[in-house]
């Protein structure tokens, strides 16, 4: 396990995979209803970018830095939730780490960027529940750490995929499941579609949500044609690409979005917020829909 997050944090594919995070778990909250969130590659769920691996890639210049500072009126509601846990919680670190004394007060605006757990535990209410699953050692402690005293989170340093299994569905019936995995293995889009079918079967009402990169075409149209063949009523998939990432050889410039049973008009929500996402990010930055299959 060589993959470290810190080296991506905050870049273009986070930004892209947070908002969509928060847009599905806006939907999830417009039922009283309580919800579980099962996040089976969680990472550590903070991460410092003043560090040197941080400092080293610069990903977050391509991406959380570009919407810094926006006023915008029209902003879309998922980015605004965003851009404000953000902001709350560099303040709340901060307050922390008691670095407010210092004069890095007003300068030192975003240092930390939050991990998908967070994001989702800054929306969460009391009777809804996160399920945290990390493999590496290191990180697994981490993610404990930052949620020790937290009744409504329960993390595990368990593989992503065994969590997957034991944890569907969860008591609640309602909810949400975000894959992240670092795509290490080269089998891991065949991984996926049989955990998916696997998952589908269990817990047939869930979202699933999972994140790819796009780097070989032929592996992802597989991906794509054998995504469309596991029972799921409704299928949704969007990619981002990044062309300044490409010119500066930072390696990944694109990546994508699959999003399994959507809530109801979630089509219609990520073609307001994926427009406006590109724009600030940058000139060249595209979206596309992919594959849009519906059995309902
Ligand atoms: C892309 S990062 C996750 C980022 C996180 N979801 C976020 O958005 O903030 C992938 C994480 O999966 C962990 N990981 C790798 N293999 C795993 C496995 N088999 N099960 C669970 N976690 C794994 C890595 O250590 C890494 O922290």
């Amino acid at each position: 396990m060589n993959y470290r997050h810190i080296y991506h944090a905050g870049g273009f594919s986070d930004v892209f995979k947070h908002t969509i995070l928060i847009a599905l778990i806006q939907s999830l909250l417009k039922k009283e209803t309580p919800f579980c969130y099962i996040d089976t590659h969680a990472g550590i769920g903070n991460y410092d970018l003043h560090l040197e691996s941080a400092q080293k890639t610069q990903e977050f210049q391509y991406g959380i830095s570009k919407l810094q500072g926006i006023t915008d009126h029209d902003i879309p509601d998922s980015i605004a939730t965003y851009l404000n846990i953000i902001q709350t919680w560099n303040h709340r670190m901060r307050q922390d780490s008691r670095l407010y004394s210092s004069d890095l007060k007003e300068l030192d605006i975003l240092r930390y960027y939050p991990g998908s757990p967070v994001f989702a535990r800054e929306l969460l209410r009391d009777k809804d529940h996160i399920i945290l699953a990390e493999l590496h050692p290191e990180d697994a402690q981490t993610l404990k750490q930052l949620f020790k005293q937290d009744k409504q989170v329960a993390t595990h340093f368990l593989d992503g995929y065994t969590a997957f299994k034991a944890f569907l569905p969860p008591k609640e019936k309602r909810g949400l499941v975000l894959i992240d995995p670092p795509f290490e293995k080269t089998d891991e889009f065949e991984t996926l579609i049989q955990k998916l079918t696997l998952g589908i079967h269990r817990w047939r009402n869930g979202i699933y949500a999972i994140w790819y990169p796009l780097k070989n075409p032929r592996q992802v149209n597989h991906f794509y044609k054998n995504l469309s063949q596991i029972g799921a009523s409704e299928i949704l998939c969007y990619e981002l690409y990044m062309p300044q990432q490409q010119r500066s050889n930072h390696g990944m410039h694109a990546c994508g979005m699959a999003i399994l049973q959507p809530p109801w008009g979630f089509k219609e929500t990520l073609e307001r917020v994926l427009p406006w996402l590109c724009q600030k990010l940058g000139e060249g930055v595209k979206w596309r829909e992919f594959l849009h299959m519906s059995r309902k």
